[in-house]
C-alpha cells in the first residue's frame, strides 16, 4: 500500500480538496490518501463549505472529512507528502528528523511546473472563484501524480 498525505495550513480548504481529487483518480485498494494541516486551529471541523461545494460540482464528496494537524509520526506513516505552498513546506520540513523525512516533502504544483516553486493560493479569505481556481490547479496536479503512480503499479 502506497500512502500519500496532502498538507495545507488549516486542512479545511485546499488539502481536503487535494485528498478527494487524488482519491478519485487512484484505486483505493492500493493507495491510502489522507490530509492534514500545519495548524490545529480547525481540528475536528469538516472542510470549508466552499470546498465541499466545488468538489460536489465535480462529482467528488469530501463532506465526511475532518481536519487534523500534521504530526511528526506522519513522516513514518506516509511515503509522500504534498504541500500546497512554501509556508507549508517550511512548517512541515521544520518537523523533519532527517534527510529521509525531508525528501518525502514536495510542493504539489512541482508535479506540473518542476522546480518553479509555484503555490496553490490560500482561497480562505476570497470568494467562490478562488475555490474553482484551486480545484482546477489541484485537478491538473493530481492527474499527473495519479498517472505517475498508476504507471508504477
Ligand atoms: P487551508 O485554508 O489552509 O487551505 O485549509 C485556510 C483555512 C483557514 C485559515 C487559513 C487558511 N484560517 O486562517 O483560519
Amino acid at each position: 500500500m502506497t500512502s500519500i498525505l496532502m498538507v495545507c495550513l488549516g486542512n479545511i480548504c485546499r488539502s481536503p480538496l487535494a485528498e478527494g481529487i487524488l482519491k478519485s483518480k487512484l484505486d483505493t485498494s492500493f493507495f491510502y490518501v489522507d490530509s492534514a494541516g500545519t495548524t490545529s486551529s480547525h481540528q475536528g471541523n469538516p472542510p470549508d463549505k466552499r470546498s465541499i461545494a466545488i468538489a460536489k460540482k465535480n462529482q467528488i464528496d469530501i463532506s465526511n472529512q475532518t481536519s487534523r494537524p500534521f504530526i511528526v509520526e506522519d513522516f513514518d506513516a506516509f511515503d509522500c507528502i504534498y504541500v500546497m505552498d512554501n509556508s507549508n513546506y517550511k512548517n512541515v520540513c521544520s518537523l523533519a528528523r532527517n534527510e529521509e523525512d525531508r525528501n518525502k516533502v514536495h510542493l504539489i504544483l512541482d508535479s506540473i511546473y518542476p522546480g518553479e516553486q509555484m503555490e496553490v493560493p490560500d482561497p480562505y479569505y476570497g470568494g467562490e472563484l478562488g475555490f474553482s481556481n484551486v480545484f482546477q490547479m489541484l485537478n491538473e496536479a493530481c492527474f499527473i501524480i495519479a498517472n505517475n503512480y498508476n504507471g508504477k503499479r
